[in-house]
């Protein structure tokens, strides 16, 4: 019989790990009840092997000189989506033969923003461009690209879900660009579990790998992410793709946000913002304007902390609340920031700064939904709660940054020139910064500098 023999494996739902027998607990992860039956023929492997030997360089067409293999540095072969905020995140745009994964939950606007950046690579470039969708018809792909004026004559839709389709069709076209919208929707005739387990989305990615580079197509999945925030076959595909795009949205207002959590090409650092609108997503391009739009100048518990997430400076507004007790020990409630930095930050005020607030209840939230995870921000943190506690507001064209210890000592942080750069841009004319960071800067850089050592020379200044 010319059919390869099916094999039988049970996988698990959960990681990935593979057994030949059934068990009640996997032993790669733990979890119980999650290995399931999956059919693997024997010709997958080596149908794998088959695709990726094409162009030199590619996985498994042998070694070449390193000397070589620099002169393919992949940053020439960028291509532009045409959204600066997009292709910053990116680190310079698409890289050809690149695997790409585009998470996010479902609605928060993932099939826009692949409409929309397919639309720009293929009218800057002028190359032909595939977009497969398993989860809508053509005709509601169609009208989406309509709404939001992705009509580049080189993009072309297909609504299709089996991958062997996808591929004959992508070697067909040659596309530059190559997307599939979702990859948890489509699957191939190899295995015979449902699409959107473990088995196919982890098949399906492997064989769009081998044929990404092999042909040098650049190929952008899309994934939807499960509750728990992961990636469906999280810690598989996460491993496999060149690069993890995120793309979230705070709740239920038109900003969201791209950021990489993985990129091969590119800083992790970068984040990218937009605003989605009726006919799409536009970009954000001033987001501390956003974020300091609607703050109540004068009131006490405010302060503008000048936070640079990569290379990109934003400026938030720290607001915090100090109030008695609701029950008999204080608490601590903080959005936008680590609860955690903010206890620690209220041990060090009482212990360092003499500004005791530790018996009272402490709210403390970054305005706008906005989210800081540099340590930079612990001094505006500080500054809020002490303005909030001692009910003095501060001045508001002053805008703070710095990391503190716990000995009250005011650390330096990276990148000072481009966030008193973003505080001038808008307006402000006083920045209180470490004084490690004040000795390395100009005097001429348009803000009167307040170096400080120490959080309670700070609240002095202030
Ligand atoms: P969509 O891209 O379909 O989300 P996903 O692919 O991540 O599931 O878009 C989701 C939402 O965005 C949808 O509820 C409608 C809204 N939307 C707009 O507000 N403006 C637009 O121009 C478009 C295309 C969508
Ligand atoms: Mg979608």
């Amino acid at each position: 019989m010319a059919a390869a023999k099916a094999r039988t494996l049970y996988r698990c739902q959960a990681c990935g790990h593979e057994e030949s027998r059934w068990h009640g607990r996997c032993a790669g992860c733990g979890e119980w009840n999650s290995l399931v039956e999956e059919v693997a023929v024997r010709g997958a492997a080596a149908a794998r092997g088959r695709v990726g030997a094409a162009a030199a360089g590619a996985p498994g067409s042998g070694p070449v000189p390193v000397t070589e293999a620099a002169e393919e540095a992949p940053a020439g072969a960028r291509l532009a989506t045409g959204l600066g905020e997009l292709d910053r995140v990116l680190g310079g745009g698409l890289v050809s033969g690149s695997l790409v994964l585009l998470g996010g939950e479902p609605g928060v606007g993932k099939s826009t923003l692949l409409c929309q950046m397919l639309h720009g690579v293929a009218e800057r470039s002028g190359g032909a461009v595939l977009y497969a969708s398993g989860e809508e018809s053509v005709a509601q792909v169609g009208m989406r690209a309509r709404r939001v004026g992705a009509r580049a004559a080189s993009l072309s839709l297909m609504a299709e879900t089996s991958l062997e389709r996808i591929l004959a069709e992508a070697e067909r076209a040659a596309p530059a660009v190559l997307a599939i919208d979702s990859v948890q929707t489509i699957h191939t005739a190899e295995l015979s579990s449902i699409p959107g387990s473990i088995g196919q989305v982890r098949e399906c990615a492997a064989r769009l790998m081998g044929f990404a580079k092999g042909r040098g197509i650049a190929t952008v999945l899309v994934g939807h992410v499960t509750k728990d925030g992961h990636i469906a076959g999280p810690k598989t595909l996460e491993h496999m793709v060149d690069v993890v795009l995120q793309f979230e949205g705070d709740g239920a207002g038109p900003y969201r946000i791209a950021r990489a959590a993985k990129n091969r090409f590119g800083s992790t650092q970068e984040v990218g913002v937009f605003e989605m609108r009726s006919d799409g997503l536009s970009e954000v391009l001033s987001p501390s304007q956003l974020f300091l739009a609607e703050r109540p100048e004068g009131a006490p518990g405010s302060v503008v902390v000048a936070s640079a997430d990569g290379s990109r400076p934003i400026l938030v507004e720290v607001q915090a609340l100090v109030a008695p007790p609701s029950a008999g020990i204080g608490r601590r409630t903080a959005a936008g920031v680590d609860t955690s930095r903010v206890s620690l930050l209220l041990a060090v005020l009482a212990q360092r700064a003499g500004c005791d607030v530790l018996q009272s209840d402490v709210f403390v939230n970054l305005a706008g939904g906005a989210r800081v995870s540099e340590p930079a921000v612990d001094l505006g943190v500080a500054l809020a709660i002490a303005s909030a506690a001692r009910r003095r507001p501060i001045d508001p064209r002053t805008v703070v940054f710095g990391e503190v210890g716990l000995a009250g000592e005011v650390r330096s942080v990276a990148l000072p020139e481009v966030r008193l750069a973003e505080a001038v841009k808008l307006g402000f004319t006083r920045c209180v910064l470490p004084r490690q960071n004040r000795a390395r800067l100009a005097d001429d850089c348009g803000l009167e500098l307040v170096p400080v050592a120490h959080l309670g020379a700070a609240l002095e200044v202030l």
